[in-house]
């Protein structure tokens, strides 16, 4: 494509070193729209006659017939999908396939495909995490009174809901889908004609080929077109966000799976034995899952580290680019469907979840919350009586309400029989009815806004 100036070829090194075609291949689809919306334009502003522009138009029509049914061809001499097709093109109806280059340059036009495939890969991601979301709502919807221990620091704090944790799950991947939206909103400007860095001197009209490419319309400075890379690393970010909950919930599952839980069943579909070990049923998707997270991450590190420190205009660092955001797109993808599919499908075990609760003294806190409210008892005083009352239970191996009255008369005069209502589990999920508490009836309610967002019912 340059032969004019130079009189010698790469080396081998050189062409596997340049090439960027065996992974920008996966950018056909994009490149074809884009030569397409930039030839119309050049048709409609006479840089192109009609018929030249006819012939282009089934050149590249037959070209993406040949690429869906033979895949593209993988020559590392031509670089890139841009030269590849060119040269396809060339081939196909001869001389006239050079004009189709006339105001564009390869950076704009990488910069341009690019973004028209973050914009699909932003469309997928949002379809798999309402999904998701569908299936949280779900199962939440199912246990909105089942209950469960809450942790904090691991160590079992208060009951909460099952469907209350499920649903902190939905918020998280609320927050993610916007962070995709607000990151489709900002990138969906277009490079095209923004040519090498400077513009071009043909009389082009950017806005036809934004408008046909489905962009709001030109970006402003061609400098910053053909040297913006921000919109892969908002992908990135955003992927590398919602992978950090979905790791959560993964660890979660791995965690209750695990016998001294005991808290879910993970189902053969999403698990694998031990070749060894014939009683394991290992958590395989949900450990794949928190890996993966990992590996998205570093993707989105490795793209920060190639942009970092590169001087304005284009630079063949950014040829980078795409093997980290393909990279991560298929990991996140994947993550989202196992994630989907486990939560449709595990199995959850609530009289193990219940019996845990209750286990572990986790209405600790309705006692002295008793006290206080009932007894007029200050809550650090309180906080001093229950921690007495635990103790007693914990040495005779009962449940905090299973504590004879008795027993709990000689530790405070001031406590009655009354008490007894606030320390079942069941008592104490249902009395946190503050507004985004754990309580059935307040689960129940973000259930139905939740369905309604997902436009459920
Ligand atoms: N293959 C290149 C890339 O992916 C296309 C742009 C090449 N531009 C250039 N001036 N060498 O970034």
């Amino acid at each position: 494509m340059w032969g004019g100036r130079f009189s010698e070829g790469p080396t081998s090194v050189m062409r596997e070193i340049n090439a960027s075609i065996p992974f920008d291949k996966r950018l056909w689809q994009q490149d074809i729209a884009g030569s397409k919306a930039h030839l119309n334009m050049l048709v409609t502003q006479n840089i192109v006659s009609p018929d030249d522009g006819q012939k282009i138009h089934e050149g590249l029509d037959k070209i993406a017939q040949e690429y869906a049914e033979k895949g593209v061809p993988e020559d590392w001499s031509l670089e890139d999908i841009h030269m590849v097709t060119e040269k396809r093109l060339a081939d196909l109806i001869g001389s006239a396939a050079g004009r189709l280059h006339t105001a564009r340059s390869r950076n704009d036009q990488v910069a341009t495909d690019f973004k028209l495939w973050v914009r699909d890969a932003i469309d997928m991601v949002d379809n798999g995490l309402k999904a998701l979301q569908i299936a949280l709502v779900t199962r939440a919807e199912q246990h909105t009174a089942t209950v469960m221990p809450g942790f904090t620091h691991l160590q079992i704090a208060q009951p909460v809901t099952l469907g209350h944790h499920l649903m902190a799950y939905y918020e998280m991947i609320v927050r993610d889908r916007s962070r995709f939206q607000d990151a489709r909103k900002r990138l969906n400007q277009s490079p095209l004609g923004a040519a090498a860095l400077a513009g071009t001197g043909f009389d082009t009209n950017r806005y036809q080929t934004a408008k046909e490419l489905g962009f709001d319309g030109p970006t402003a400075n061609s400098l910053d077109s053909v040297s913006d890379r921000d919109f892969a690393l908002d992908y990135l970010m955003a992927a590398t966000q919602t992978a950090l909950h979905l790791s959560r919930l993964a660890e979660e599952l791995i965690i209750w799976a695990s016998q001294p839980y005991g808290f879910i069943s993970l189902p053969d579909a999403y698990s694998t034995g031990s070749s060894i070990m014939p009683q394991k049923r290992n958590p395989d998707a949900a450990e794949l899952v928190r890996g993966h997270s990992g590996r998205i991450a570093g993707c989105m590190t490795a793209l920060v580290m190639t942009m970092k420190g590169l001087p304005l205009a284009y630079s063949k660092d950014m040829q980078d680019d795409k093997p980290p955001v393909f990279e991560a797109h298929d990991l996140l993808s994947l993550a989202i469907a196992a994630m989907s599919g486990m939560i449709e499908t595990v199995t959850f075990q609530p009289d193990k979840m219940r019996k845990t609760a209750e286990a572990g003294f986790s209405t600790a806190t309705d006692l002295a919350d008793w006290l206080v409210r009932q007894a007029g008892i200050p809550f650090r005083e309180a906080h001093h009586i229950t921690g007495t009352a635990v103790r007693l239970a914990e040495e005779k191996g009962i449940a905090l309400d299973a504590l004879p009255i008795d027993v709990l008369k000689a530790i405070d005069p001031r406590i009655d029989e009354s008490v007894k209502a606030v320390l079942s589990v069941d008592a104490s999920v249902a009395s946190r009815k503050s507004y985004g508490g754990t309580a059935p009836d307040q689960v129940r309610q973000r259930v139905l806004e939740a369905k309604k967002a997902l436009g459920l019912n």
